[in-house]
Protein backbone atom coordinates (compact mmCIF):
# COMPACT_ATOMS: atom_id res chain seq x y z
CA UNK A 1 0.00 0.00 0.00
CA UNK A 2 1.45 3.53 -0.86
CA UNK A 3 1.52 6.04 1.95
CA UNK A 4 -0.91 8.20 0.86
CA UNK A 5 -3.42 5.47 0.79
CA UNK A 6 -2.39 4.64 4.34
CA UNK A 7 -2.66 7.95 5.75
CA UNK A 8 -6.30 8.41 4.06
CA UNK A 9 -7.11 5.16 5.93
CA UNK A 10 -5.85 6.63 9.05
CA UNK A 11 -9.07 8.69 8.31
CA UNK A 12 -11.57 6.07 9.58
CA UNK A 13 -9.87 6.41 13.60
CA UNK A 14 -11.22 9.79 13.61
CA UNK A 15 -13.93 10.23 11.74
CA UNK A 16 -16.32 10.99 14.49
CA UNK A 17 -14.60 14.03 15.09
CA UNK A 18 -13.05 15.42 12.84
CA UNK A 19 -15.13 16.52 9.25
CA UNK A 20 -13.47 14.56 5.99
CA UNK A 21 -12.59 17.98 4.43
CA UNK A 22 -10.63 18.76 7.84
CA UNK A 23 -8.69 15.81 7.52
CA UNK A 24 -8.16 16.18 3.88
CA UNK A 25 -6.23 19.29 4.95
CA UNK A 26 -4.37 17.92 6.90
CA UNK A 27 -3.11 14.68 5.23
CA UNK A 28 -0.43 15.74 3.51
CA UNK A 29 1.50 17.49 7.19
CA UNK A 30 0.31 13.66 8.26
CA UNK A 31 2.08 11.95 5.44
CA UNK A 32 5.42 13.69 5.85
CA UNK A 33 5.48 13.46 9.59
CA UNK A 34 5.28 9.74 9.33
CA UNK A 35 8.34 9.62 6.79
CA UNK A 36 10.46 12.33 8.92
CA UNK A 37 9.97 10.12 11.60
CA UNK A 38 11.12 7.29 9.89
CA UNK A 39 14.44 8.83 8.38
CA UNK A 40 15.07 10.43 11.42
CA UNK A 41 14.50 7.25 13.99
CA UNK A 42 12.14 9.93 16.49
CA UNK A 43 9.07 9.14 18.17
CA UNK A 44 6.46 11.33 19.03
CA UNK A 45 5.13 11.45 22.55
CA UNK A 46 1.51 13.15 22.70
CA UNK A 47 -0.54 14.28 25.63
CA UNK A 48 -4.29 13.59 26.21
CA UNK A 49 -4.93 17.22 25.27
CA UNK A 50 -3.32 17.35 22.06
CA UNK A 51 -6.06 17.52 18.59
CA UNK A 52 -7.11 14.32 17.60
CA UNK A 53 -5.32 14.44 14.40
CA UNK A 54 -2.04 14.61 16.25
CA UNK A 55 -2.97 11.87 18.92
CA UNK A 56 -4.41 9.84 15.95
CA UNK A 57 -2.63 10.46 13.47
CA UNK A 58 1.49 10.48 14.24
CA UNK A 59 1.86 10.11 17.82
CA UNK A 60 3.31 7.17 18.99
CA UNK A 61 2.72 7.03 22.77
CA UNK A 62 -0.16 8.95 24.12
CA UNK A 63 -1.01 9.77 27.84
CA UNK A 64 -1.03 11.51 31.02
CA UNK A 65 1.59 13.16 32.58
CA UNK A 66 2.96 10.67 34.16
CA UNK A 67 2.18 8.07 31.11
CA UNK A 68 4.66 10.11 28.79
CA UNK A 69 7.62 10.45 31.49
CA UNK A 70 7.72 6.52 31.70
CA UNK A 71 7.26 6.42 28.17
CA UNK A 72 10.08 9.33 27.68
CA UNK A 73 12.70 7.14 29.76
CA UNK A 74 12.39 4.11 27.59
CA UNK A 75 12.20 5.48 24.47
CA UNK A 76 14.99 4.09 22.32
CA UNK A 77 14.67 6.55 19.56
CA UNK A 78 17.14 9.18 18.65
CA UNK A 79 15.01 11.82 18.69
CA UNK A 80 11.58 12.40 20.82
CA UNK A 81 9.24 15.07 19.74
CA UNK A 82 6.84 15.94 22.45
CA UNK A 83 3.46 16.85 21.24
CA UNK A 84 2.79 18.79 24.96
CA UNK A 85 3.99 21.10 26.89
CA UNK A 86 7.65 22.59 27.99
CA UNK A 87 7.34 20.94 31.46
CA UNK A 88 6.66 17.58 29.70
CA UNK A 89 9.28 17.89 27.24
CA UNK A 90 11.86 18.85 29.87
CA UNK A 91 10.74 15.83 31.92
CA UNK A 92 11.56 13.42 29.07
CA UNK A 93 14.72 15.39 28.81
CA UNK A 94 15.86 14.53 32.47
CA UNK A 95 14.78 11.41 32.05
CA UNK A 96 16.47 10.46 29.05
CA UNK A 97 19.35 13.30 28.58
CA UNK A 98 20.88 11.33 25.43
CA UNK A 99 18.34 11.74 23.30
CA UNK A 100 17.50 14.93 20.92
CA UNK A 101 14.36 15.87 22.51
CA UNK A 102 12.50 18.97 20.49
CA UNK A 103 8.94 20.82 21.48
CA UNK A 104 7.46 21.88 18.22
CA UNK A 105 6.58 25.81 20.45
CA UNK A 106 9.00 27.34 22.72
CA UNK A 107 6.01 28.95 23.98
CA UNK A 108 3.71 26.22 25.28
CA UNK A 109 3.71 26.88 28.92
CA UNK A 110 1.90 26.24 31.82
CA UNK A 111 -0.31 28.87 33.69
CA UNK A 112 0.95 26.55 37.04
CA UNK A 113 4.88 25.94 35.77
CA UNK A 114 4.46 29.81 35.74
CA UNK A 115 2.97 30.63 39.30
CA UNK A 116 6.12 29.24 41.00
CA UNK A 117 10.57 30.23 41.20
CA UNK A 118 13.00 28.42 42.41
CA UNK A 119 13.46 31.17 44.95
CA UNK A 120 10.06 30.85 46.10
CA UNK A 121 10.63 27.12 46.93
CA UNK A 122 13.78 28.46 48.75
CA UNK A 123 11.59 30.57 50.66
CA UNK A 124 9.48 27.80 51.46
CA UNK A 125 11.96 25.52 52.74
CA UNK A 126 12.97 28.73 55.13
CA UNK A 127 9.84 28.80 56.34
CA UNK A 128 8.49 25.05 56.80
CA UNK A 129 12.35 23.55 57.98
CA UNK A 130 12.42 19.97 57.99
CA UNK A 131 8.69 19.62 55.89
CA UNK A 132 9.43 17.91 52.86
CA UNK A 133 8.72 19.45 49.32
CA UNK A 134 6.22 17.90 46.76
CA UNK A 135 6.37 19.49 43.39
CA UNK A 136 3.87 18.65 40.58
CA UNK A 137 5.47 17.67 37.65
CA UNK A 138 3.84 20.52 36.23
CA UNK A 139 7.17 23.06 36.94
CA UNK A 140 10.14 24.12 35.32
CA UNK A 141 13.39 22.11 35.72
CA UNK A 142 14.89 24.80 37.98
CA UNK A 143 12.03 24.40 40.40
CA UNK A 144 11.88 20.70 40.32
CA UNK A 145 15.45 20.89 41.21
CA UNK A 146 14.94 22.59 44.20
CA UNK A 147 12.79 20.15 45.65
CA UNK A 148 12.39 16.91 47.28
CA UNK A 149 10.34 14.70 44.98
CA UNK A 150 7.61 15.10 42.56
CA UNK A 151 4.10 13.97 41.55
CA UNK A 152 1.51 14.03 39.20
CA UNK A 153 -2.23 14.08 39.28
CA UNK A 154 -2.19 10.35 38.86
CA UNK A 155 0.35 9.48 41.54
CA UNK A 156 -0.11 12.25 44.01
CA UNK A 157 -1.77 10.63 46.77
CA UNK A 158 0.41 7.93 46.46
CA UNK A 159 3.75 10.59 46.95
CA UNK A 160 1.94 12.07 49.49
CA UNK A 161 2.34 9.24 52.17
CA UNK A 162 5.08 7.53 50.57
CA UNK A 163 7.57 9.96 52.15
CA UNK A 164 5.90 8.76 55.75
CA UNK A 165 5.99 12.01 57.29
CA UNK A 166 2.56 13.64 58.71
CA UNK A 167 3.19 16.57 56.80
CA UNK A 168 4.40 17.62 53.20
CA UNK A 169 4.26 21.02 51.56
CA UNK A 170 2.77 20.24 47.83
CA UNK A 171 3.09 22.87 45.50
CA UNK A 172 2.33 24.79 42.95
CA UNK A 173 -1.22 23.50 42.58
CA UNK A 174 -3.28 24.81 45.15
CA UNK A 175 -6.83 22.97 44.04
CA UNK A 176 -4.69 19.50 43.34
CA UNK A 177 -3.55 20.10 47.09
CA UNK A 178 -6.60 20.59 48.62
CA UNK A 179 -8.06 17.83 46.83
CA UNK A 180 -5.32 14.95 47.53
CA UNK A 181 -5.34 16.78 51.38
CA UNK A 182 -8.86 14.94 51.88
CA UNK A 183 -8.04 11.60 50.87
CA UNK A 184 -5.44 11.51 53.36
CA UNK A 185 -4.63 11.83 57.30
CA UNK A 186 -0.81 14.05 56.13
CA UNK A 187 -1.07 17.68 56.66
CA UNK A 188 -0.21 19.18 53.52
CA UNK A 189 0.42 23.04 52.93
CA UNK A 190 -0.32 24.49 49.19
CA UNK A 191 0.95 27.14 46.68
CA UNK A 192 -1.56 29.47 45.23
CA UNK A 193 -1.07 28.51 41.61
CA UNK A 194 -3.94 27.09 39.63
CA UNK A 195 -4.37 25.49 36.35
CA UNK A 196 -5.82 28.67 34.35
CA UNK A 197 -8.25 26.06 32.46
CA UNK A 198 -9.52 24.09 35.24
CA UNK A 199 -10.22 26.71 37.39
CA UNK A 200 -12.77 28.01 35.71
CA UNK A 201 -15.34 25.25 36.08
CA UNK A 202 -17.74 25.64 39.22
CA UNK A 203 -20.51 23.64 41.02
CA UNK A 204 -23.20 25.46 39.08
CA UNK A 205 -21.96 24.07 35.76
CA UNK A 206 -22.19 20.91 37.41
CA UNK A 207 -25.58 21.21 38.95
CA UNK A 208 -26.42 22.82 35.47
CA UNK A 209 -25.15 19.82 33.51
CA UNK A 210 -27.04 17.69 36.16
CA UNK A 211 -30.61 19.46 35.00
CA UNK A 212 -30.12 18.83 31.09
CA UNK A 213 -28.32 15.88 30.86
CA UNK A 214 -30.19 13.55 33.96
CA UNK A 215 -27.75 10.65 34.46
CA UNK A 216 -24.82 12.06 33.14
CA UNK A 217 -21.45 10.70 34.92
CA UNK A 218 -19.47 13.78 35.95
CA UNK A 219 -15.71 13.14 35.70
CA UNK A 220 -13.16 16.03 36.86
CA UNK A 221 -9.69 16.61 36.72
CA UNK A 222 -8.21 17.33 39.87
CA UNK A 223 -6.74 20.98 38.74
CA UNK A 224 -10.63 21.77 39.56
CA UNK A 225 -11.20 23.48 42.42
CA UNK A 226 -12.33 20.82 45.57
CA UNK A 227 -15.82 22.32 45.48
CA UNK A 228 -16.10 21.08 42.16
CA UNK A 229 -14.67 17.52 42.62
CA UNK A 230 -16.93 17.71 45.67
CA UNK A 231 -20.29 16.90 43.36
CA UNK A 232 -18.36 15.61 40.25
CA UNK A 233 -18.97 11.62 40.14
CA UNK A 234 -15.07 10.60 40.02
CA UNK A 235 -11.76 12.75 40.07
CA UNK A 236 -8.62 11.35 38.29
CA UNK A 237 -5.76 12.09 36.03
CA UNK A 238 -6.53 12.23 32.18
CA UNK A 239 -5.31 8.80 31.72
CA UNK A 240 -7.76 8.09 34.88
CA UNK A 241 -10.65 9.38 33.56
CA UNK A 242 -9.73 8.15 29.85
CA UNK A 243 -9.72 4.43 32.26
CA UNK A 244 -12.90 5.43 33.98
CA UNK A 245 -14.81 5.73 30.59
CA UNK A 246 -13.56 2.49 29.21
CA UNK A 247 -14.39 0.14 32.18
CA UNK A 248 -17.35 1.86 33.35
CA UNK A 249 -18.85 2.88 29.69
CA UNK A 250 -21.55 5.17 31.21
CA UNK A 251 -24.10 6.23 28.87
CA UNK A 252 -23.57 9.93 28.95
CA UNK A 253 -20.23 11.51 30.03
CA UNK A 254 -18.99 14.99 30.52
CA UNK A 255 -14.95 14.96 31.07
CA UNK A 256 -14.75 18.40 32.88
CA UNK A 257 -11.39 19.22 31.37
CA UNK A 258 -9.54 20.54 28.37
CA UNK A 259 -11.56 20.15 25.22
CA UNK A 260 -9.69 18.00 22.75
CA UNK A 261 -9.42 15.06 25.94
CA UNK A 262 -13.08 14.44 24.43
CA UNK A 263 -12.18 14.04 21.67
CA UNK A 264 -9.88 11.48 21.51
CA UNK A 265 -11.58 9.40 24.16
CA UNK A 266 -14.85 9.26 21.97
CA UNK A 267 -12.68 7.89 19.32
CA UNK A 268 -12.33 5.21 21.36
CA UNK A 269 -16.06 4.76 22.65
CA UNK A 270 -18.50 5.36 20.16
CA UNK A 271 -21.59 4.09 21.98
CA UNK A 272 -20.77 6.61 24.58
CA UNK A 273 -22.36 9.77 24.45
CA UNK A 274 -20.11 13.02 25.25
CA UNK A 275 -21.60 15.86 26.61
CA UNK A 276 -18.76 18.53 25.96
CA UNK A 277 -18.70 21.57 28.12
CA UNK A 278 -15.21 22.29 28.62
CA UNK A 279 -12.07 24.62 28.12
CA UNK A 280 -9.22 24.85 25.94
CA UNK A 281 -5.53 25.46 27.08
CA UNK A 282 -3.85 27.83 24.99
CA UNK A 283 -0.44 26.38 25.70
CA UNK A 284 -1.36 22.93 24.16
CA UNK A 285 -3.17 24.39 21.15
CA UNK A 286 0.14 25.85 20.42
CA UNK A 287 1.37 22.25 19.04
CA UNK A 288 0.07 21.69 15.70
CA UNK A 289 1.01 19.08 12.74
CA UNK A 290 2.65 21.63 10.44
CA UNK A 291 4.84 22.60 13.82
CA UNK A 292 5.64 18.82 14.46
CA UNK A 293 6.79 18.54 10.85
CA UNK A 294 9.14 22.21 11.18
CA UNK A 295 10.37 20.44 14.22
CA UNK A 296 11.43 17.21 12.75
CA UNK A 297 12.59 18.97 9.39
CA UNK A 298 14.68 21.33 11.44
CA UNK A 299 15.30 19.80 14.37
CA UNK A 300 13.77 22.58 16.41
CA UNK A 301 13.30 23.39 19.16
CA UNK A 302 15.87 21.48 20.91
CA UNK A 303 15.41 21.26 24.97
CA UNK A 304 18.36 21.75 26.63
CA UNK A 305 18.82 21.67 30.50
CA UNK A 306 22.00 23.49 32.58
CA UNK A 307 23.60 20.46 33.99
CA UNK A 308 23.64 21.62 37.49
CA UNK A 309 19.97 21.86 37.33
CA UNK A 310 19.16 18.73 35.47
CA UNK A 311 21.09 16.19 38.29
CA UNK A 312 18.64 18.00 41.49
CA UNK A 313 15.97 17.90 39.00
CA UNK A 314 15.98 13.98 37.51
CA UNK A 315 16.58 13.17 40.85
CA UNK A 316 12.95 14.35 42.10
CA UNK A 317 11.62 12.54 39.30
CA UNK A 318 13.09 9.24 39.97
CA UNK A 319 12.02 9.36 43.35
CA UNK A 320 8.32 9.89 41.96
CA UNK A 321 9.02 7.37 39.53
CA UNK A 322 10.07 4.53 42.16
CA UNK A 323 6.93 5.44 44.01
CA UNK A 324 4.90 2.03 43.49
P1 LIG B 1 -2.42 14.77 33.57
O1 LIG B 1 -1.14 14.38 34.23
O2 LIG B 1 -3.63 14.32 34.32
O3 LIG B 1 -2.44 14.31 32.15
O4 LIG B 1 -2.55 16.35 33.60
C1 LIG B 1 -1.65 17.21 32.96
C2 LIG B 1 -2.20 18.54 32.81
O5 LIG B 1 -1.53 19.45 32.40
C3 LIG B 1 -3.58 18.74 33.20
O6 LIG B 1 -3.95 20.04 33.02
FE1 LIG C 1 -1.02 23.79 32.40
FE2 LIG C 1 -3.63 23.79 32.80
FE3 LIG C 1 -2.69 23.76 30.31
FE4 LIG C 1 -2.47 21.57 31.89
S1 LIG C 1 -4.34 22.49 31.10
S2 LIG C 1 -0.87 22.48 30.59
S3 LIG C 1 -2.14 22.55 33.89
S4 LIG C 1 -2.45 25.42 31.80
Amino acid sequence: MNQLASVSQLYDRVARVLPKAEWLSFEDDVAAILELKRTRNAVILAHNYQTPEIFHGVADIVGDSLALAREAANADADVIVVAGVHFMAETAKLLNPSKTVLIPDLGAGCSLADSITPEDVALLRQTHPGVPIITYVNTSAAVKAASDICCTSGNAKKVVESLGVPKVLMIPDEFLAQNIARETNVEIIAWKGHCEVHERFTPADIAELRDSHPGVVILAHPECPPEVVEVADFSGSTAMMSDFVGAEKPARVVLLTECSMSDNVAVQHPEVDFIRPCNLCPHMKLITLKNIRDALENNCHEVTIDPAIAAPARLAVERMLAVK
